[in-house]
């Protein structure tokens, strides 16, 4: 099975796109409700939720890992290669690319979490892809809970919104990237207050392409993981009636959420 792991239920936006992108594989979906959200903590805590969370789908039958979760994955990946022996791709490296390959006047903003922001992660990655290119971050750690509470048309998450990214826009960026699996969920509100000529970057939907790409030339996995009628399983470590919700919105379908003590 396909292990996906998230915070909380941004990493659905992830598990959704691998859906639509690559159908035919089972997936095995664990949301960290309880310790939501991962971008305020230390990363010696990232990394060790990571930690539980990868052994927690390889018990359960997962044999390939996708970081659904930048704050996880600016922080977690190198440990996470190194200490299991099953391909594990993440979120970022994806988003990378395709923001180094859109931009037209070199100019890229990046909104995520302070976890991911406080990495450099993604300047660092689009810098070297693209020497001379300015890459422009801005935190916004309100912006997961939000989105876990499924204020996704408030008032207040619009007026938060436009404060976070009027310094992007003094910027002149012409492609921002949504450096956070929460964030696609907001993209409708996001576009009209960065500017309709800016084009968005969804960490998700790259993701979810660059494993199509991984698994047309890794025939072997490939083989073992597609199957002719796939059962994705949703697990989460705390089940809120907000999460419910979101959850069946972002796939359009009822989600049977397991809660498990993990
Ligand atoms: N969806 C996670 C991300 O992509 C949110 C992280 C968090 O819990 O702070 O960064």
């Amino acid at each position: 099975m396909i292990g996906i792991f998230d915070s909380g239920v941004g990493g659905m936006t992830v598990a959704r796109a691998i859906e639509r992108v690559c159908p035919g594989y089972p997936l095995l979906y664990f949301g960290d409700i309880a310790r939501t959200p991962y971008g305020s903590k230390s990363p010696e805590t990232i990394r060790e939720y990571s930690r539980r969370n990868t052994d927690f789908l390889l018990s359960h039958g997962a044999t390939i890992i996708v970081i659904a979760c930048n704050s996880a994955a600016s922080t977690a990946t190198d440990a996470l290669r190194s200490e299991y022996d099953v391909p594990v791709l993440d979120v970022i490296t994806p988003a990378t690319l395709k923001a180094a390959a859109a931009t037209r006047n070199n100019r890229i903003g990046i909104i995520g979490t302070r976890a991911t922001v406080r990495s450099e992660i993604y300047r660092e990655r689009i810098e070297s892809i693209h020497p001379g290119c300015t890459v422009i971050s801005q935190a916004c750690p309100l912006l997961v809970p939000l989105v876990e509470e499924g204020w996704l048309n408030r008032r207040e998450t619009k007026m938060i919104l436009r404060r976070y990214l009027h310094p992007l826009k003094l910027q002149q960026i012409d492609t921002l990237v949504l450096g956070c699996t929460h964030y696609p969920l907001l993209g409708k509100l996001i576009q009209p207050r960065i500017g309709k000529r800016v084009q968005l970057i969804d960490s998700s939907v790259e993701v979810a392409r660059y494993l199509k790409e991984y698994l047309d030339k890794n025939k072997d996995i490939n083989n073992k993981l597609k199957k002719e009628n796939p059962t994705s399983r949703f697990f989460v470590s705390d089940s809120t009636g907000p999460v419910r919700k979101l959850a069946d919105r972002i796939f359009g379908r009822n989600i049977h959420l397991e809660k498990v003590n993990a």
